[in-house]
């Protein structure tokens, strides 16, 4: 058995922060922000929690699809701002969804998420125990970061997308992958710290906002994130000549720019729409997907092959090379 990806599909809060209304809460400037990140917009939540975007993104996948909830054997949702630590943000899903039979999870791996999904999707269905997996992305961002942290603040934004798989007898969509993890870099980005404490313990309650070391995780990207877009297509027997597009984790437009000069491709082979959300973390890459999809850009069922490629906290980073 082989995974497909037959549908896509994404869903955005409809309040717009523009840079300008952000140098009203902080020392900023719209010109630091767009020179410095490429992002000129992003979406931020009022009311609506991790799941119910990714419960609108999913019901959005579906829709397309033309399948009803009730066929979903599984459903993970990628997410590093969880509505609760228990209930999984997947189970809220799926009980916004009505997908009553589905297996669902959590999966943490923050800005790679999606792709650590993909890939645990893909094996899933593979082993023919699965049919149909919903496999999203979404964060509400918003609520992770210090809102008096301009060096964070201005960075991320909040939204959700995501894909339908299917198992199938020909061919599938995944070809390869290159997927790691490095642990002992963790506490260069943090986010919902829980320490212990209890009437016995030595800590009190710090604060939980997301931390970061922001040249670091530059320079990790920027390093890490072209040796593995080449490994999936060294592991596929191709060349990035035979790749029409390179999805990449959305953080920063300059780490795109310098992730194209180190592979010496045209920046143009990346997608992006850094400039309207901001860093979405695990959305990102679904949220990216489906709109190319919705302009005909991409085109699924085609065969075209585009690399998906995360990178992030934890610290984690991968690629896949799939054929659309
Ligand atoms: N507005 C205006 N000035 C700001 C600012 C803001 N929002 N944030 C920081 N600055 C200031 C800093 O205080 C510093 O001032 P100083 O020189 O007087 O000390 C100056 O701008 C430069 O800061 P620096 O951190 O060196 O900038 P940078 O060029 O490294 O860009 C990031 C900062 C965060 C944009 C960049 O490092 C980055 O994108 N890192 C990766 C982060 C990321 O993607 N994380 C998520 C991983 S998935």
């Amino acid at each position: 058995m082989q995974a497909k990806i037959i549908s896509t599909g994404s869903y955005l809060p409809k309040k717009t922060i523009s840079n300008a209304q952000l140098e009203s809460l902080m020392d900023t400037s719209d010109d630091w922000i767009k020179t410095r990140t490429g992002i000129e917009n992003r979406r931020i939540s009022e009311s609506e929690n991790t799941s119910v975007l990714c419960g609108k993104a999913a019901l959005d996948i579906l829709k397309k699809a033309n399948i009803s909830a009730s066929k979903i054997d599984l459903i993970i949702v990628a997410t590093m701002s969880p509505d609760y630590l228990s209930p999984s943000t997947a189970c809220l899903v799926q009980d916004y969804i009505g997908a009553s039979k589905s297996m669902a999870f959590d999966l943490s791996a923050a800005c790679s998420g999606f792709i650590y999904a993909l890939s645990v999707a893909e094996k899933m269905l593979s082993s023919g125990n699965f049919h149909y997996a919903l496999v999203l992305g979404g964060e509400v961002m918003s609520k992770m970061i210090d809102w008096n942290d301009r060096s964070t603040a201005v960075l991320f934004g909040d939204g959700a997308g995501g894909v339908l798989l299917e198992s199938t007898d020909s061919i599938g969509s995944f070809i390869s992958e290159d997927i790691h993890s490095d642990g002992s870099r963790g506490l260069a980005l943090t986010a919902g710290a829980l320490p212990v404490t209890n009437p016995y313990s030595e800590n009190h309650l710090t604060d939980t906002y997301l931390e970061m070391e922001g040249r670091a995780i530059f320079d990790f990207a920027t390093r890490s994130v072209p040796k593995s877009i080449e490994a999936v297509v060294d592991k596929a027997s191709l060349t990035l000549s035979d790749i029409d597009r390179i999805l990449p984790h959305q953080a920063n437009s300059r780490i795109i720019q310098s992730m194209a000069k180190k592979l010496k491709i045209p920046f143009e082979t990346f997608a992006l729409n850094i400039s309207d959300y901001g860093n979405t973390s695990a959305a990102s890459i679904p949220i990216l997907l489906d709109e190319l999809v919705l302009s005909g850009d991409l085109v699924l069922g085609t065969g075209k092959k585009i690399i998906l490629t995360g990178f992030g906290g934890g610290l984690t980073w991968g690629s896949m090379l799939i054929r659309i």
